[in-house]
């Protein structure tokens, strides 16, 4: 049964059991800042567990693709290990419970699957005689059950929905196992593979490690696909598996290499392909390798895959190629990955060509140093050693690790940690934005908690009374600021929008009685809590008073302007250069706008008046800006792009422009799109491996951008004397004749120069039958005086030629001697040094030909009459 088939069969089987098939989620959990990956099928439903979220369903079936990087070091080792798999679930939300799960996957197993009852083991938890008895009920003997305790049969993930567990496990023979008389499942051995692991989800875990028990218990099951696979197709690993074979054997002939030949030759094939499966469906859901979180996990797996492909002697990037295996591999079950393909491609090509250009001499270091440290008997690699190869040359720690234990030394992992925990305190420190202290948090978290979160009410007005909550300064709470004080306000009501999601702060005024202070900035360091910077100009500010608060209208209808016109822009960008050109980073100021995207390629001219016209007609059709609040759902549903730091449960703020543009954003937009007036691109450019950036303007700022570009125009148009439409025309004309008198010019110094030489050539003597010319010439640069000698020695044919140059501060000395003549006792560079002498300088050369500077003009001719005299005395 091929993978596809069991995928099919499980959804189908639940699907007619009132299951909901819900589509796999993002590898990125968009709704659960406490995860990294999402590693479990339950993840995407966390809060139907809980109550927050309200599904439209209470059973759900999926097949999900998971993501868990603990295992990293036995992937390709073992037959079970990988970093990327697909989980089969299926999931209650406060439905059926062990009753149904249980005869659901025994009768699935036994039934749909035809795997050998004889075969399974159940593993169950501790105390758990409820689900004992479902399982003596389908037919399970007593003494196939094991129970086993908290480490392997109790599930959790995170902050969430968790509980104890019940596993199917298929024995897959003695000749896989240990031979320990007390193997049993749950033993680490190969023998009993856990194919589906069934848990029971009865508590909610907090961030504290309290479980508080659910007011409804829930099913969440897991599968694995892969396993699964192996145990029906009856090999020995995943690995050897139709899921796994078409890449395997497409990297083995890329790498030209055999599967299944030598074991360290599989290893690394299992490894790439595990690997770059991982990589092709992250990079499909956004993720860029990086230093940092998920972007460093992608950059860790691909060298590790890549640096399998250096092992096996490949020298020339080829997991972009392995990719491309991948998704034709998958495009069936996620048809999506077919339209990120050149994206993923490319992605990877570039990142694996990074790595290839410092890994190389990494290697070299590190190999060194290996040496040295087996040499002076040591058994351990110096931190600062690991350290420097991830800091300069991108290894991650896990690779040096891997490198130095084959050579049986171990890396010395606290230094390293020291050493990168120093550098991020170095980064930390030269940051100059506004960091808080975290003893400043804990004073903002006391002010939220004691006085509730802000009011903000700038989504509908600019202005509002508001009883001032607290004064801050230097992080202190004071009772009153008075003028010129600088301090941080807190108030029970707002208009002021805190700086986030890119969008620039308000700025505007608190006044009150005789009192005038201006706000300069506003922050959300917690949750919530608008933090309002304030400097008293006038009067007193005091905690308790009641103040108008004001924001700066024009400020914030130019930053509306430029909201409103990023969204047209992110939607403009996805529909001319690709969906895969996603929101990376963005900043909303008054002035401009900055969009920060994922494309791998400068963006054509053309293309980018294609989105600035898009923009602009999206403009000019007045489209209406609608905000709803709306549940997570309903947004996903809505098929907004999902945002990250959203929670489950959270109402979300959802942004229409006209049916043009959805998206979940918190920000402040126009009522109408005609009120951003005018979209302008300034500039587009690369800011990263995979990241381009576009700055523009709108409204007064984009019209004075035009404006100012329309009288430059002008002043170009009333220098060259023409209208301004005709302004190329004649530009070009112009640029035309100076190439002509250019031209002209030459011709006529090459004419002058002709003339120069006829008066030259006057001077010759004939010294003892000898052609002598010694001359002052005209300025010139040594090039051009070799180039005059030349001339000189066509036209006279054998010749004793001497010429000087006397510029502002400088003297150029030439020498050329005829081969005929240095027979006769003349040495071109001898007479060059007779001579440099006498105008402060020195040089030399070769018998017939030789040069000198000097620096002193006024004794040319000294120098010269010198020269004559030697040669007249040498021909003589
Ligand atoms: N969430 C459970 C697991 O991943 C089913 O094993």
């Amino acid at each position: 049964m091929r993978g596809s088939e069991i995928r099919q069969r499980f959804l189908d089987y639940f699907a007619a059991r009132d299951h909901r098939v819900v589509p796999s989620s993002s590898l990125v959990p968009a709704n659960d800042p406490t995860l990294l990956w999402t590693a479990a099928g339950m993840v995407q439903f966390k809060p139907y567990y809980t109550g927050a979220a309200k599904p439209e369903f209470k059973r759900a079936a999926t097949c999900q693709k998971c993501l868990r990087t603990p295992d990293i070091e036995n992937v390709g080792r073992t037959a079970r290990h990988h970093t990327f798999f697909e989980m089969l679930g299926n999931f209650s939300f406060g439905d059926y419970f062990k009753e149904r799960a249980i005869p659901w996957a025994w009768e699935f197993v036994t039934r749909e699957l035809g795997l050998d009852a004889g075969r399974l083991w159940i593993s169950i938890y501790l105390d758990d005689d409820e689900a004992f008895e479902h399982w003596l009920k389908v037919g399970v003997n007593a003494d196939r059950i094991v129970r086993l305790g908290k480490d392997t049969n109790f599930w959790e993930i995170g902050v969430g929905p968790c509980g104890p567990c019940s596993e199917i496990y298929y024995d897959q023979g003695p000749e896989r196992g240990c031979g320990n008389p007390a193997c049993r499942p749950g033993c680490d051995c190969d023998r009993y593979l856990e194919i589906w692991n069934l848990v029971f989800i009865q508590f909610f875990r907090d961030e504290t490690g309290n479980y508080e028990p659910l007011p409804n218990k829930g099913i969440d099951t897991g599968m694995g696909l892969e396993r699964v696979a192996a145990v029906l197709q009856n090999v020995r690993t995943n690995f050897d598996t139709d899921i796994f074979r078409e890449i395997i054997d497409h990297a083995a002939k890329l790498l030209g290499v055999r599967y299944r030949e030598n074991d360290s030759t599989d290893v690394a094939l299992k490894v790439i392909a595990d690997h770059t499966r991982a990589i092709t469906f992250a990079v499909a859901d956004g993720v860029l390798p990086s230093n940092e979180g998920r972007g460093y996990v992608i950059r860790r797996l691909l060298r590790r895959a890549a640096r399998f492909g250096l092992l096996l002697g490949r020298e020339t990037p080829f997991l972009d190629s392995v990719a491309g295996a991948v998704i034709g591999q998958m495009a069936q079950a996620y048809p999506y990955l077919v339209t990120q393909a050149e994206h993923v491609q490319r992605v990877v090509r570039r990142e694996e060509e990074r790595f290839r250009q410092t890994l190389v001499q990494g290697v070299d270091i590190l190999n060194r140093h290996i040496a040295q440290t087996v040499a002076s008997g040591g058994h351990k690699l110096d931190g600062a050693v690991a350290f420097k190869l991830y800091d300069t040359y991108g290894f991650p720690l896990e690779l040096t690790v891997e490198i130095c234990g084959e050579s049986g030394l171990e890396v010395d992992e606290a230094d390293f940690s020291k050493a990168l925990e120093e550098q991020r305190e170095r980064a930390r420190s030269a940051r100059q934005e506004t960091e808080y202290l975290s003893e400043r948090d804990i004073v903002y978290r006391k002010l939220r908690d004691k006085h509730g979160p802000t009011e903000f009410v700038g989504y509908d007005r600019l202005s509002t009374g508001a009883r001032v909550i607290a004064i801050l300064s230097d992080g202190e709470p004071v009772d009153r600021a008075g003028e010129g004080a600088e301090v941080e306000v807190v108030l029970d009501t707002t208009p002021c929008y805190a700086e986030s999601g890119g969008q620039v702060s308000d700025a505007g005024w608190i006044t009150g009685d005789g009192l005038k202070a201006e706000i300069t900035g506003c922050v959300k360091p917690v949750e919530d809590l608008f933090v309002h910077k304030v400097l008293v100009k006038e009067g007193t500010l005091a905690t308790g008073a009641l103040v108008d608060v004001d924001i700066d209208q024009a400020r914030r209808l130019d930053t509306c302007r430029n909201h409103t016109a990023t969204h047209l822009l992110h939607r403009a960008l996805k529909d001319i250069v690709g969906e895969h050109a996603n929101q990376a980073g963005s900043l909303v100021a008054p002035e401009r706008l900055r969009f920060d995207f994922t494309h791998y390629q400068a963006l054509a001219p053309r293309e980018l008046k294609e989105i600035e016209k898009r923009v602009n007609s999206a403009v000019l059709q007045n489209l209406p800006v609608k905000t709803d609040i709306v549940s997570f759902d309903e947004a996903q549903a809505l098929g907004a792009m999902a945002l990250f730091g959203e929670k489950y449960g959270d109402l979300v703020r959802v942004v229409r422009v006209g049916d043009y543009s959805l998206e979940l954003c918190g920000g402040t937009h126009v009522r109408n799109s005609s009120e951003i007036g005018l979209f302008k691109i300034i500039t587009e450019g690369s800011v990263g491996a995979g990241l381009r950036r576009i700055e523009a303007m709108t409204g007064p700022a984009a019209l004075d951008y035009l404006v100012a570009h329309d009288e430059q125009l002008n002043e170009i148009a009333g220098l060259i004397k023409a209208p301004v439409r005709e302004v190329v025309g004649r530009l070009e004309t112009v640029l035309q004749n100076v190439r002509k008198l250019e031209k002209e010019n030459e011709q006529l110094r090459d004419r002058l120069q002709a003339y120069e030489v006829l008066d030259i050539i006057n001077q010759v003597e004939d010294v003892a039958g000898a052609k002598v010319l010694v001359a002052q010439v005209k300025a010139r640069e040594m090039p051009e005086l070799r180039g005059l000698v030349d001339l000189l020695r066509d036209r006279l044919g054998p010749a004793v030629i001497v010429l000087g140059t006397a510029g502002a501060d400088k003297v150029n000395l030439i020498a050329a001697v005829a081969k005929e003549h240095t027979s006769r006792g003349l040495h071109a560079g001898q007479i060059i040094k007779e001579i440099a002498g006498i105008v402060g300088g020195g040089g030399g050369g070769k018998p017939e030909m030789a040069q000198a500077g000097g620096k002193n003009p006024a004794r040319l001719q000294e120098a010269l009459d010198k020269a004559r005299a030697i040669v007249n005395s040498r021909l003589a």
